[in-house]
């Protein structure tokens, strides 16, 4: 699969999980993304491990594991246990990335990195060895169904750039706005993991959804 389309399950209805898991399933999805809002890093609550532990049990996709939270360090072991693939913080948090991600690793999870539309791409520069993946976000962190910001854009061919540069194998995300109008253009910029929360759940027809978001993407390559 030449490009991952990751539902955000923030746009899924939460009263309906097992429902909403079998439809990204049966769409082929290849990662599952949820979003962990701590209402002090971003202005919005949403869930834990706790959420992350009940979807485990009912899938074996991917779980990529979105931590919009300050203090990521003390949430590493509750994540892993709660059986997260992939543990994705942000930049922006105060301590040291490098430990940080010695730790996930240590926890024997996956590792990402995300940075804010003000982050520059360049400050994940020295960890891109250390890294599985790297998300861009193309909207403000905290919401969804906010509108594509093109001007990240730059960031991902910088990213890509550098990963070929150091041989490296991570892989570029983005995360916000995205949907079939905008999937070539990132995939075009170097993006390969493709977050989709409400362009996924919209309407109700999840595989015709991710099949347009999936098809606009391949349409770059
Ligand atoms: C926003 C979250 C996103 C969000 C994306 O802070 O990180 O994952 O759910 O939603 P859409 O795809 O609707 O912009
Ligand atoms: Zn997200």
């Amino acid at each position: 699969m030449a490009i991952k389309i990751a539902p955000s399950f923030l746009a899924a209805d939460f009263s309906n999980l097992e429902r909403d898991i079998r439809a990204v399933e049966d769409a082929g999805v290849d990662y599952i993304h949820l979003d962990v809002m701590d209402g002090h890093f971003v202005p919005n609550i949403s869930f834990g491990a706790i959420v992350v532990d009940a979807i485990r049990k009912h899938t074996d996709l991917f779980l990529d594991v979105h931590l919009m939270i300050t203090d990521p360090a003390s949430y590493i072991q509750p994540f892993a246990d709660a059986g997260a693939d992939l543990y994705n913080f942000h930049q922006e948090v105060e301590g040291d990335l490098g430990d940080l991600i010695g730790q996930v690793k240590a926890a024997g999870m996956k590792t990402g990195v995300t940075i804010k539309p003000a982050t520059s791409a360049e400050t994940l520069f020295p960890y891109l060895s250390d890294l599985d993946l790297a998300l861009i976000m193309s909207v403000e962190p905290g919401f969804g169904g906010q509108s594509f910001m093109p001007e990240v854009l730059p960031k991902a061919t910088a990213l890509q750039g550098e990963i070929e540069r150091l041989e490296a194998s991570t892989e570029i995300e983005i995360d916000g706005g995205i949907g079939p109008q905008n999937a070539a253009d990132v995939v075009a910029a170097g993006v390969r993991v493709l977050v989709a929360g409400s362009s996924t759940f919209k309407g109700g027809d999840v595989a015709g959804n991710v099949k347009a978001i999936r098809d606009a993407g391949l349409s770059a390559l």
